[in-house]
């Protein structure tokens, strides 16, 4: 079986290929196939959350793309 793998495109959304579940604040699961994938929003402008609708281009979203390191540690 192959794993999940999580690409972060830039300045767009995380690309996530299963297999994987996705599940909601309620606890509904959606079932990611092993092959198929779904974007999920990072901008947070999208209004079909948690999925990308390709409001981040509309917006000029610009990610950050790597983790700042802490100062003094
Ligand atoms: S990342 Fe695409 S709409 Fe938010």
């Amino acid at each position: 079986m192959a794993d999940c793998t999580i690409r972060v495109n830039p300045n767009g959304p995380y690309r996530v290929t299963g297999p994987a579940t996705l599940t909601d604040p309620q606890g509904n699961e959606t079932v990611i196939e092993e092959g198929r994938g779904v974007s999920l929003c990072r901008c947070g402008a999208s209004t079909n959350k948690p999925y990308c609708d390709g409001t981040h281009s509309r917006i000029g979203f610009a990610a950050a793309e790597a983790a700042v390191q802490k100062s003094g540690s």
